[in-house]
């Protein structure tokens, strides 16, 4: 049975709420990886100090810790996201201030009163249904002048961290994605990335592709991480799985990382992600 967008917004917004300190411990507190992004992000928006910006699905805040010092005291940033989770964090992890502002807001659906003059959003693009909806949303809260910023993980072929795991599982568990599901590669390669922002009506449209390689160490230590970083709705469904699926999984999740294994065990994974930025 197919999710209807609603159902897995809400479904996504219980996930993010459950993984938000995980995923805060694992990725956004350390910049390795893909998350070299954050800077590079930042750096290609030349923000001035005195800036209004807002940054859509701001997670936990690591994005916003940088954007905070980039205006200063006279610019201010507001962070607006689904999971009240993620932004219990983010609060507290970003120093409080008065120009700081964490709002649970749906970026299909927010309104502000004022127009901002950079837009950011990094690493959920590929998570709205409705993207256009939520694209356009942020064109309309835009200053005619207003620069957008987006990052989002590459083709799978480039990103194996993911496609290693990804490719097994849905061997083994056919409905590891609910069917519905917005499909989270339609973004990874720049003319797809671009032509989405096009249709929205920016203009401008840069897109930049960076190498960010990832070691999660050895196969043993990348296999334990997946299982005790996983979501719940997905680990309930490896649980299923009988002894002999799981081993087979696991051997079958070695095969892919094999080609990048170095001679001393660890993996080395290539890491595309691709930095958009675009005019109103
Ligand atoms: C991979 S995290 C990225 C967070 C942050 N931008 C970062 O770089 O760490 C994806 C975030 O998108 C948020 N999200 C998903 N759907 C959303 C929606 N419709 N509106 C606002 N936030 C959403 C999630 O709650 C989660 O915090």
């Amino acid at each position: 049975m197919r999710v209807k967008s609603s159902e897995y917004k809400k479904c996504n917004m219980k996930i993010w709420n459950e993984v938000a300190p995980r995923y805060h411990k694992r990725w956004a507190t350390v910049s390795k990886g893909p998350f070299q992004s954050t800077q590079k992000l930042i750096s290609s928006l030349q923000i001035k100090k005195g800036d209004h910006v807002l940054d859509v699905a701001s997670g936990t805040g690591v994005v916003t810790k940088l954007l905070k010092q980039k205006v200063g005291k006279t610019g201010y940033v507001i962070g607006a996201d689904t999971s009240t989770s993620a932004i219990k964090i983010a609060k507290k992890w970003n120093d409080k201030s008065q120009n700081l502002l964490f709002v649970n807001a749906d970026a299909e659906n927010f309104s502000f009163k004022e127009k901002f003059d950079i837009i950011t959003c990094q690493y959920a693009l590929f998570f709205f249904p409705n993207s256009q909806k939520a694209l356009k949303n942020m064109r309309n809260s835009l200053k005619k002048e207003g620069v957008l910023g987006i990052s989002v993980h590459g083709h799978p072929d480039r990103v194996p961290y993911f496609d290693s795991i990804f490719k097994a599982v849905t061997k083994f568990i056919p409905n590891y994605i609910p069917p519905g599901t917005p499909d989270f590669d339609r973004f990874g390669t720049k003319k797809q990335l671009k032509n989405e922002i096009k249709k929205a009506g920016f203009s401008k449209i840069k897109v930049n592709d960076y190498d960010f390689p990832y070691s999660p160490g050895t196969f043993e230590q990348y296999w334990k991480n997946y299982l005790r970083y996983v979501a719940k709705p997905i680990k309930e469904k490896l649980n299923k799985l009988s002894k002999s699926q799981r081993k087979e999984l696991k051997d079958t999740v070695r095969g892919e990382t094999r080609s990048y294994t170095k001679r001393d065990g660890t993996i080395q994974f290539p890491w595309e992600v691709l930095i958009l930025t675009a005019k109103y």
